[in-house]
């Protein structure tokens, strides 16, 4: 699969029963299938609904994703789903190391890259988040606590072409609030110039950001520097303003001299 820029991803979190979520993904298909063009549109609904919705979308271009993975391959482990379900259910990609995973169920970059590893390994594209707490961004520690996170949960042997990273500030994640264009532009220029260092082809990683975008935020967020699409959550409950930040980043695609 070639991700095509602007690259933008709903992440539905634990929202969406059949009806809502499965009239919610046929009506992006429906777009999609109407306004096919630039970029790369996908959605990353509950397990639950990742089948009914593949079923529902067929080959239409709009991609889909779980929200996250095991580590372990198959196996005893409870409740837990492997990449390889989630590749045999029709999916392209996986979240992981969100960090509502990371704080919420205890995480570490160890576990993420495992997580990174098992996907890669079934055939999936892997959304690797990384981000910076309130406090650590309040004391100046964004670009040591990524490069942590870089260097501990980055996959050995990541093909540039199968690995997004998403710069995701825990802060600005459902508040509200988003850093400025310039800094977001700047961090994401740091972990550039990490991935360059670190992954083979590291300059063709997809770069997202993701907190708080919305429809009138994503253009403005989305030409920032270095930055290839976003990762939406609330927003991308509302078909209607999620296709509005697609065709927000597609405008900017078009508009750019590397888009052009
Ligand atoms: P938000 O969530 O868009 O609701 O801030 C983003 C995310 O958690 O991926």
């Amino acid at each position: 699969m070639s991700l095509a820029t602007p690259v933008v991803i709903g992440n539905w979190k634990m929202n969406g029963l059949r009806a809502d979520g499965l009239a919610r993904a046929e009506a992006l298909r429906d777009r999609l299938a109407r306004a096919p063009g630039e970029g790369t549109l996908g959605i990353c609904p509950p397990a639950t609904l990742l089948a009914p919705i593949a079923d529902r979308i067929g080959e239409h271009g709009l991609l889909l994703g779980g929200q996250d993975c095991s580590s372990a391959l198959k196996g005893a482990h409870t409740g837990d789903i492997s990449a390889e379900m989630l590749k045999d259910l029709g999916c392209d990609l996986v979240i992981v190391g969100h960090s509502e995973r990371r704080h919420g169920h205890g995480e570490d970059d160890a576990l993420v890259r495992a997580k990174a590893e098992a996907a890669l390994k079934a055939g999936l594209d892997v959304i690797l988040c990384i981000g910076e707490t309130e406090e650590e961004w309040q004391a100046g520690g964004t670009t040591e606590v990524l490069d942590r996170q870089i260097e501990g949960s980055l996959p050995a042997a990541a093909a540039a072409g199968h690995l997004i990273v998403a710069y995701e500030p825990v802060w600005a994640i459902g508040t509200g609030r988003t850093p400025s264009t310039v800094d977001i532009g700047r961090t994401h220029a740091h972990i550039r110039s990490r991935l360059v260092d670190l992954v083979p082809g590291g300059a063709r990683v997809r770069l997202l950001y993701g907190g708080s975008v919305k429809a009138g935020n994503a253009g403005e967020i989305m030409a920032a520097g270095e930055v290839d699409g976003v990762l939406v959550g609330g927003a991308s409950l509302d078909a209607d303003g999620f296709w509005a930040i697609f065709e927000a980043g597609r405008a900017g695609a078009r508009s750019s001299p590397a888009g052009a």
